[in-house]
Protein backbone atom coordinates (compact mmCIF):
# COMPACT_ATOMS: atom_id res chain seq x y z
CA UNK A 1 0.00 0.00 0.00
CA UNK A 2 1.23 3.36 -0.65
CA UNK A 3 0.84 6.21 2.04
CA UNK A 4 1.01 9.65 2.01
CA UNK A 5 1.49 11.62 5.47
CA UNK A 6 1.99 14.58 7.06
CA UNK A 7 4.23 14.81 10.55
CA UNK A 8 4.56 17.92 12.26
CA UNK A 9 6.86 19.18 14.19
CA UNK A 10 6.01 21.10 17.56
CA UNK A 11 8.12 22.63 20.34
CA UNK A 12 9.96 25.63 21.71
CA UNK A 13 12.13 28.02 19.76
CA UNK A 14 15.48 26.48 19.88
CA UNK A 15 14.57 22.43 21.07
CA UNK A 16 16.22 21.07 17.59
CA UNK A 17 12.84 20.78 15.54
CA UNK A 18 14.83 21.89 12.09
CA UNK A 19 17.98 19.83 13.41
CA UNK A 20 15.81 16.73 13.79
CA UNK A 21 14.02 16.84 10.01
CA UNK A 22 17.51 17.33 8.95
CA UNK A 23 19.27 14.90 10.58
CA UNK A 24 16.30 12.41 9.50
CA UNK A 25 16.28 13.54 5.71
CA UNK A 26 20.06 14.05 5.39
CA UNK A 27 21.28 12.08 8.08
CA UNK A 28 23.51 15.30 8.75
CA UNK A 29 24.04 18.33 11.33
CA UNK A 30 24.55 21.25 11.27
CA UNK A 31 25.26 24.44 13.80
CA UNK A 32 23.94 27.13 11.25
CA UNK A 33 20.82 26.98 11.29
CA UNK A 34 19.12 30.54 11.41
CA UNK A 35 15.72 30.02 13.48
CA UNK A 36 12.99 28.63 11.33
CA UNK A 37 10.92 31.80 9.46
CA UNK A 38 7.16 30.53 9.47
CA UNK A 39 7.22 26.81 7.96
CA UNK A 40 9.66 24.37 6.51
CA UNK A 41 8.36 21.60 4.23
CA UNK A 42 10.48 18.37 3.70
CA UNK A 43 9.65 15.32 2.17
CA UNK A 44 10.83 11.81 2.62
CA UNK A 45 9.82 8.47 0.87
CA UNK A 46 10.46 5.50 3.17
CA UNK A 47 9.49 1.74 3.09
CA UNK A 48 7.84 0.96 6.37
CA UNK A 49 6.64 -3.19 6.95
CA UNK A 50 6.73 -3.72 3.01
CA UNK A 51 4.83 -0.53 2.73
CA UNK A 52 5.88 3.17 0.55
CA UNK A 53 5.55 5.99 2.59
CA UNK A 54 5.88 9.31 1.67
CA UNK A 55 6.00 11.57 4.56
CA UNK A 56 5.47 15.02 4.60
CA UNK A 57 7.16 16.81 7.18
CA UNK A 58 5.95 19.81 8.55
CA UNK A 59 8.48 22.25 10.83
CA UNK A 60 6.89 25.21 12.29
CA UNK A 61 9.11 27.97 13.50
CA UNK A 62 8.57 27.82 17.46
CA UNK A 63 8.81 31.74 18.26
CA UNK A 64 5.58 33.21 19.44
CA UNK A 65 5.11 35.32 16.47
CA UNK A 66 4.28 32.10 14.67
CA UNK A 67 0.79 31.30 16.44
CA UNK A 68 -1.38 32.49 14.33
CA UNK A 69 0.09 30.35 11.72
CA UNK A 70 -0.67 27.12 14.33
CA UNK A 71 -3.88 25.89 13.51
CA UNK A 72 -3.51 25.82 10.13
CA UNK A 73 -0.45 24.53 10.28
CA UNK A 74 -1.87 21.61 12.29
CA UNK A 75 -4.54 21.15 9.44
CA UNK A 76 -4.58 17.59 8.47
CA UNK A 77 -1.79 16.03 10.37
CA UNK A 78 -1.37 12.53 10.99
CA UNK A 79 1.15 13.02 13.86
CA UNK A 80 3.51 15.04 16.05
CA UNK A 81 6.67 14.88 17.16
CA UNK A 82 6.68 17.04 20.09
CA UNK A 83 10.11 17.85 21.21
CA UNK A 84 11.37 19.36 24.24
CA UNK A 85 15.17 20.19 24.92
CA UNK A 86 16.37 17.89 28.00
CA UNK A 87 18.75 20.94 28.98
CA UNK A 88 15.88 23.37 28.98
CA UNK A 89 13.56 23.16 31.93
CA UNK A 90 10.90 25.99 30.46
CA UNK A 91 11.03 23.90 27.14
CA UNK A 92 9.93 20.88 29.37
CA UNK A 93 7.42 23.46 30.69
CA UNK A 94 5.91 24.52 27.71
CA UNK A 95 4.93 20.98 26.34
CA UNK A 96 1.46 21.47 28.10
CA UNK A 97 0.56 24.38 25.70
CA UNK A 98 1.46 22.20 22.67
CA UNK A 99 0.54 19.04 22.70
CA UNK A 100 -2.87 20.49 24.18
CA UNK A 101 -3.23 22.56 20.79
CA UNK A 102 -2.53 19.58 18.92
CA UNK A 103 -4.83 17.38 20.88
CA UNK A 104 -7.34 19.77 20.09
CA UNK A 105 -7.50 19.89 16.26
CA UNK A 106 -6.01 16.36 15.60
CA UNK A 107 -8.00 14.58 18.27
CA UNK A 108 -7.13 11.02 17.99
CA UNK A 109 -3.47 11.43 16.33
CA UNK A 110 -0.76 9.85 17.65
CA UNK A 111 1.91 11.85 19.70
CA UNK A 112 5.54 10.84 20.02
CA UNK A 113 7.18 13.15 23.07
CA UNK A 114 10.75 13.80 22.28
CA UNK A 115 14.13 14.94 24.65
CA UNK A 116 16.55 16.18 22.34
CA UNK A 117 20.47 17.18 22.91
CA UNK A 118 21.43 14.27 25.10
CA UNK A 119 24.57 14.92 23.93
CA UNK A 120 25.02 17.79 26.20
CA UNK A 121 24.59 15.66 29.47
CA UNK A 122 26.58 17.67 31.73
CA UNK A 123 23.80 20.03 31.30
CA UNK A 124 20.72 17.80 31.69
CA UNK A 125 17.92 19.86 33.45
CA UNK A 126 15.39 17.28 33.01
CA UNK A 127 15.64 13.60 33.89
CA UNK A 128 14.12 10.82 32.11
CA UNK A 129 12.17 9.76 34.84
CA UNK A 130 10.24 13.39 35.11
CA UNK A 131 9.71 13.07 31.13
CA UNK A 132 8.10 9.52 31.70
CA UNK A 133 5.97 10.58 34.50
CA UNK A 134 4.31 13.51 32.53
CA UNK A 135 4.19 11.43 29.37
CA UNK A 136 1.66 8.86 31.57
CA UNK A 137 -0.14 11.51 32.59
CA UNK A 138 -0.39 12.90 29.17
CA UNK A 139 -1.35 9.46 28.22
CA UNK A 140 1.27 9.35 25.92
CA UNK A 141 2.45 5.88 25.12
CA UNK A 142 5.82 7.43 23.09
CA UNK A 143 8.67 9.02 24.76
CA UNK A 144 11.88 8.99 23.57
CA UNK A 145 15.11 10.98 24.18
CA UNK A 146 16.94 11.70 21.30
CA UNK A 147 20.56 13.72 19.90
CA UNK A 148 20.19 15.34 16.02
CA UNK A 149 24.34 16.02 16.91
CA UNK A 150 25.19 12.32 17.08
CA UNK A 151 21.92 11.01 15.32
CA UNK A 152 21.22 9.09 18.39
CA UNK A 153 17.66 7.63 18.34
CA UNK A 154 16.22 10.12 15.69
CA UNK A 155 15.87 7.38 13.06
CA UNK A 156 13.82 5.63 15.28
CA UNK A 157 11.47 8.61 16.59
CA UNK A 158 10.31 9.47 13.13
CA UNK A 159 9.41 5.52 12.12
CA UNK A 160 8.05 4.96 15.45
CA UNK A 161 5.62 8.10 14.68
CA UNK A 162 4.92 7.00 10.99
CA UNK A 163 3.71 3.23 11.99
CA UNK A 164 1.39 4.77 14.96
CA UNK A 165 -0.06 7.44 11.69
CA UNK A 166 -0.21 4.20 9.28
CA UNK A 167 -2.11 2.49 11.53
CA UNK A 168 -4.27 5.20 12.10
CA UNK A 169 -4.94 5.46 8.65
CA UNK A 170 -5.45 2.51 7.48
P1 LIG B 1 13.05 27.25 15.84
O1 LIG B 1 13.22 27.06 14.35
O2 LIG B 1 13.43 28.64 16.28
O3 LIG B 1 11.73 26.84 16.36
O4 LIG B 1 14.18 26.29 16.52
P2 LIG B 1 14.34 24.70 16.34
O5 LIG B 1 13.55 23.98 17.36
O6 LIG B 1 14.10 24.30 14.91
O7 LIG B 1 15.88 24.47 16.72
P3 LIG B 1 17.15 24.28 15.74
O8 LIG B 1 17.10 22.95 15.05
O9 LIG B 1 17.29 25.49 14.90
O10 LIG B 1 18.34 24.17 16.83
C1 LIG B 1 18.60 25.21 17.76
C2 LIG B 1 20.06 25.11 18.22
O11 LIG B 1 20.26 23.91 18.95
C3 LIG B 1 21.06 25.09 17.05
O12 LIG B 1 22.20 25.80 17.42
C4 LIG B 1 21.39 23.61 16.90
O13 LIG B 1 22.66 23.41 16.35
C5 LIG B 1 21.29 23.14 18.35
N1 LIG B 1 20.92 21.71 18.45
C6 LIG B 1 19.84 21.09 17.90
N2 LIG B 1 19.80 19.79 18.22
C7 LIG B 1 20.89 19.55 19.00
C8 LIG B 1 21.42 18.39 19.65
O14 LIG B 1 20.88 17.27 19.61
N3 LIG B 1 22.56 18.55 20.39
C9 LIG B 1 23.20 19.76 20.47
N4 LIG B 1 24.33 19.82 21.20
N5 LIG B 1 22.75 20.87 19.88
C10 LIG B 1 21.60 20.77 19.16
Amino acid sequence: MEYILKIVLLGDAGVGKTSLVYRFIENRFSTDFKSTLGVNLLKRTIEIDGNQVTTQIWDLGGQEAYKKLRKLYLEGASGALVVYDVTSESSFQNLNEWINSFKETRTECPIVLIGNKTDLSQLRKVTQDQAKTYAKEKNILDFIETSAKTGENVEVAFKNLIRKAMLKGS
